[in-house]
């Protein structure tokens, strides 16, 4: 039986998905035990895990040193990467969404700055609203940008909404839905196609 290699997200969804999997009849002891490993692998069950930073899990797969893996539609939709998408999970769903000050007041005239770990998600949602907006690239704690007036809104992700209520932003736009996503790398769908497609119908 060929070994089949998952990059599974490193934090709270990869804990979920991990779940998911190990109910599939894809369990792995190790993973479970507390240590800071990174590769874990049960042969009996055919797999081999990596937790991996969730924007590099399609990096992986993309490039082919992970033969699947789970990754956020919002990461996949931002970098684009040549890969399959088999299967919506339905894990870690949460809104893609534009949020500012509650006193923000947008003003058409004005280039609009926007605040985000997502510049292309964001980009093309203002171009389709022909909106000329400025980017700012930020890689965490998005929500501190308009506190601080480097940026007049965000585009970032909301699951509960915490964290804008607790930082005195709210939710103007959204974007899109967000859900985790089963994704392949090309070649290893053609030569392990088997375990790949039977581990999907079990996962999903
Ligand atoms: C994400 C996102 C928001 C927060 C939303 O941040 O960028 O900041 O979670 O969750 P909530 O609506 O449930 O409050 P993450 O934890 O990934 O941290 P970072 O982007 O600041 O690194």
């Amino acid at each position: 039986m060929e070994i089949i290699n998952i990059a599974l997200p490193k934090g709270r969804l990869g804990e979920k998905v991990y779940a998911r999997f190990k109910k599939a009849g894809y369990p792995c002891p190790s993973i479970e035990e507390e240590n800071r490993k990174l590769i874990f692998e049960n042969l009996t069950a055919g797999v081999r895990y990596f937790w991996v930073k969730p924007s590099d899990v399609a990096i992986y797969v993309e490039r082919g040193a992970a033969d699947i893996g789970v990754a956020g539609r919002d990461i996949l939709l931002e970098y684009s990467p040549d890969v399959y998408e088999l299967a919506d999970l339905g894990l870690g769903k949460c809104l893609m969404c534009v949020a500012a000050k509650k006193d923000f007041r947008d003003n058409l005239d004005r280039t609009l700055r926007v605040a985000t770990k997502f510049p292309h998600i964001a980009s093309r949602h203002y171009s389709t609203l022909s909106r000329e907006i400025d980017i700012i690239k930020l890689n965490g704690s998005i929500e501190i940008a308009p506190i601080l007036g480097l940026s007049d809104v965000i585009v970032d992700i909301v699951e509960t909404g915490k964290t804008l209520l607790e930082n005195d932003l709210e939710p103007r736009e959204t974007i899109l839905p967000i859900s985790a996503r089963l994704i392949a790398n090309k070649v290893s769908y053609k030569f392990k196609h088997d375990e790949i497609v039977r581990l999907c119908e079990k996962v999903r």
